[in-house]
């Protein structure tokens, strides 16, 4: 399995690209299965999920093919309505198949996602929502199916949270059915709104999308969406704004919308970084000094969950005392132990983490559990003092293209290594 390897206390400088969003690229592929002509994409970010969420739709029937940086996507013959375990275990994503294979065969049947390192990630929403729509639910021993034989119908849905997966499953069922849908206490994720969008340009009337209450009057069909751009990801912009502080780094982010980075730059401020927002790039200049402040996880706008790894980092450097309150995930502290390895001081009570702050955080080796954990370590190892040694890759690589390179590129001491394959079994010479 490879590492990567960083040496910490190199500055960074210049300036970074953003690529599109993971998070806004998924549900829109996914999306694509609704239209009965071809759809294209644009600089679909080539990582490990969107890879996973292309075999996911070449197993549905599917044609894909890739043109420079477009992604042609084309629903040719009958669609195949089943996708397996093997799939659903590997990206939890891979369920937002769902509400259009519901949508445009009235019928879906999937391996029930289990839960991940973050959490056990119900989809009791989702179901409920399809239900709501008309269809007949039922859950097998690790499957579960949608039907709709008879197409869906137009209801009002109350969602108990504003999940943004629920959000997008059930907005993707119903601009196809029968009449008109409100989602109340809905998600307003920049990417809600991005999938809408997309939507909207296959000839989908969906009103409302980054508020909470969404609008979706059905439509009898949809056509393809030519050359469409997913936003740009507000995480990986947040992740280099971090990396930058984490540094001491003087740094310019390009490619971003400023507001999908509110809370984000908020609470960069409150640890004392300069920052100066222009129309596309925020510049951010790191403090001498990183004040302590505290951080509650929120759905949009508040402070986004998937951000909480990455600024404790930030944290664990302070002058003072911090707190880090996850409200989003059960289980997303994976990193705290990691970190710890490496000095920081942490108590974890509940969802709440204390942090006091330390001088300087020291290189150890470290093991990435999820996705934004495996970012969080990698900004760890660039602050820290000597070198870090980070395994379980493979989770930063579904969310991250090139972000070694990438940070080479500003001046990182950082490289991908393949370690010497431990030799297995009895070497004593016979
Ligand atoms: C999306 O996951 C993102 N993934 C996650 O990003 C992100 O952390 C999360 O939204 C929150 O912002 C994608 O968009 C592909 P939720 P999702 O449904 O849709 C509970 C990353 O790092 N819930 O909003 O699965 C759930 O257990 C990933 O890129 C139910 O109880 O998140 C959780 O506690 C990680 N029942 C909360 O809602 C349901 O039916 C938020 O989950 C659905 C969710």
């Amino acid at each position: 399995m490879q590492q990567i390897v960083v040496v910490g206390g190199q500055r960074l400088q210049g300036k970074v690209a953003v690529h599109a969003a993971k998070n806004a690229a998924l549900p829109i592929m996914a999306a694509s299965l609704l239209a009965s002509s071809p759809s294209s994409l644009r600089e679909i970010p080539p990582i490990e999920d969107v890879e996973t969420m292309k075999e996911l739709l070449v197993s549905l029937g599917v044609d894909l093919f890739e043109e420079g940086d477009t992604l042609h996507i084309r629903v040719q013959g009958p669609l195949n309505t089943q996708a397996g375990y093997d799939l659903t275990r590997k990206m939890r994503a891979s369920i937002l198949i769902m509400g259009p294979l519901l949508a445009r065969t009235g019928r879906v049947e999937v391996g029930m996602p289990g839960g991940c390192a973050i959490g056990a990630r119900p989809i009791d929403l989702h179901l409920k929502g399809f239900a709501a729509l008309g269809a007949e639910v039922e859950e097998r021993p690790g499957w579960v199916e949608a039907r709709a034989p008879r197409g869906l119908k137009g209801n009002h849905i109350y969602l108990d949270y504003p999940s943004v997966g629920a959000t997008e499953n059930i907005m993707m069922a119903a601009v196809l059915a029968k009449g008109t849908t409100t989602i109340e206490n809905a998600a307003e994720e920049p990417e809600v709104v991005d999938l809408a969008n997309f939507l909207n340009s296959m000839g989908a009337r969906v009103q409302g999308a980054g508020t909470r209450v969404i609008r979706i009057e059905g439509v009898g069909e949809l056509q393809g969406a030519s050359s469409y751009t997913p936003i740009p990801d507000r995480l990986e912009a947040g992740t280099f704004l971090v990396a930058a502080v984490a540094t001491g780094s003087l740094l310019t982010v390009t490619n971003v919308i400023p507001d999908h980075l509110a809370a984000i730059l908020a609470k960069l401020r409150e640890v004392g970084a300069a920052i100066e927002v222009e129309d596309d790039q925020v510049t951010i200049e790191a403090p001498a000094r990183i004040q302590a402040t505290n951080i509650k996880t929120l759905p949009y706008p508040g402070f986004p969950t998937d951000m909480q790894a990455p600024f404790m980092v930030l944290l664990t450097m302070a002058d003072g005392e911090s707190t880090v309150t996850e409200t989003v995930f059960e289980n997303r502290f994976r990193h705290v132990e990691e970190l710890r390895r490496m000095g920081a001081q942490i108590k974890v009570e509940g969802s709440t983490a204390t942090i006091q702050g330390v001088p300087r955080l020291k290189g150890a080796p470290v093991v990435a559990t999820d996705l934004r954990a495996g970012a969080a370590l990698v900004l760890a190892g660039l602050a820290a003092e000597g070198q870090t040694v980070i395994s379980g890759v493979h989770h930063i690589d579904r969310g991250y293209h090139r972000l070694v390179e990438r940070l080479q590129q500003l001046g990182a001491r950082i490289q991908r290594v393949q370690p010497l394959g431990v030799p297995t079994g009895d070497l004593t010479p016979q």
